[in-house]
């Protein structure tokens, strides 16, 4: 990317730690089920993972809500659990209910996996088709999930309230578990890579789940991942940034900012603005962190909320964005009129 298309992108100047008086925004999951166009083509292609796979439409469901709303980033339309599915693990969506992976990994061997790296490069695919379709002011974000936050859905085989298994599985069987969480580092720093090459701006990493550990275990299996994974991603592209989203993290949030290395910090709803303005580095950008529910209702909660984040963050970098991804329920009319509020 030439450096003076860079120069026109809010979002990406901002993540470097400019401060402009225009806010950029996005919304975690801004391209799904809220959007009758999603839905239509989602139907046409049989199913989501379907979607992700067909760089054609994942493409343009990527591009959804850029040409719909103009937000300032788009965000890869993808999954996190693209990197076990490459790993080797068989990966299905029950309708109605959420993912599924097979074989479990709390009782099966990494080695007993076959990978299918084919599964990246089809995501290497979108990326290529929508780097070639945004304009110059739009910036392109990709993800992945953090490894913490992976390995919940790898050993549990599908989503859970708890990660009781996980847990568990990373107090028993040490050795295991940190086997399996730099298998995960590898192929996550190796598809992060690969979507940079292809084409993105930036790159989030989501550890939605880091809540549910204890403070040596968020040290040792949140804090410690991530920073090698931005380490590593560094050491060959030391321009591009990195926002981290601790989802959950409380009291442990300034240690994460500290000690990952990340260029930006996602802030969960549950995080107060004023407490997170207090405790985190002065310079460092913040995204965030509007509660997905305030979006939905509307009205005086939505421009209540929204006027106190964007009062508290006026002089440090800022994003504008939820606290967790757009339920699917939320009327257009409020993402509409959030946009006139933060602009
Ligand atoms: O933000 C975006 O718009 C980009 C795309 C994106 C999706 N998932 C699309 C998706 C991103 C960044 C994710 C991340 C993701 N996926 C996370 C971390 C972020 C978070 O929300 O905490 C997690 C935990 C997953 C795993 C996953 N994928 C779950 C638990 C589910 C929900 C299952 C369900 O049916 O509700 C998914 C499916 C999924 N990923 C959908 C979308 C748009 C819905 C699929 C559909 O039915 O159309």
């Amino acid at each position: 990317m030439p450096e003076n298309s860079d120069s026109q992108k809010l979002l990406l100047a901002t993540l470097r730690g400019n401060k402009s008086d225009q806010t950029p925004v996005w919304l975690m999951r801004q391209a799904g089920r809220y959007l009758p166009e999603y839905r239509d083509l989602r139907a046409q292609k049989g199913g989501f993972l379907e979607l992700c796979y067909d760089a054609d439409a994942a493409a343009e469901v990527t591009m959804q809500p850029i040409d719909r709303f103009g937000f300032d980033g788009a965000i890869l339309f993808s999954d996190i659990l693209i990197v076990p599915h490459a790993m080797g693990q068989n990966l299905w969506f029950e309708a109605g209910e959420g993912p599924r992976l097979a074989p479990r990994m709390v009782e099966s061997a990494l080695s007993s996996l076959t990978a299918a790296p084919e599964h990246f490069e089809a995501i290497y695919a979108t990326v290529r088709k929508v780097a070639a379709r945004l304009d110059d002011k739009t910036t392109f974000m990709g993800f992945a999930g953090s490894p913490w936050t992976v390995s919940t859905y790898m050993l549990h085989g599908q989503g859970s309230k708890d990660h009781a298994v996980a847990r568990k599985y990373a107090y028993r069987d040490e050795v295991a578990f940190s086997e399996l969480i730099d298998a995960i580092i590898d192929n996550s720093v190796k598809y992060l890579l690969g979507q940079i090459e292809a084409g993105v701006d930036a790159v989030q990493l989501f550890d939605s789940w880091s809540g549910s550990l204890s403070p040596a275990q968020f040290e040792k299996w949140v804090i410690g991942p991530n920073a090698t994974i931005i380490s590593r991603l560094k050491d060959v592209y030391p321009e591009v940034p990195i926002i981290g989203f601790p989802k959950g993290a409380g009291d442990k949030l300034a240690a994460y900012a500290r000690e990952t290395g990340a260029d930006a910090i996602g802030l969960d709803e549950t995080v107060d603005p004023v407490v997170a303005h207090k405790n985190l580095p002065a310079d460092i950008p913040v995204q965030g962190n509007l509660d997905p529910l305030a979006l939905l209702a509307g009205g005086d909660a939505l421009k209540k909320s929204a006027a106190h984040i964007l009062e508290t963050f006026s002089d440090r970098p800022h994003i504008f964005n939820l606290g967790h991804g757009i339920i699917k329920e939320t009327p257009i009319e409020h993402v509409e009129k959030l946009l006139t509020l933060v602009r």
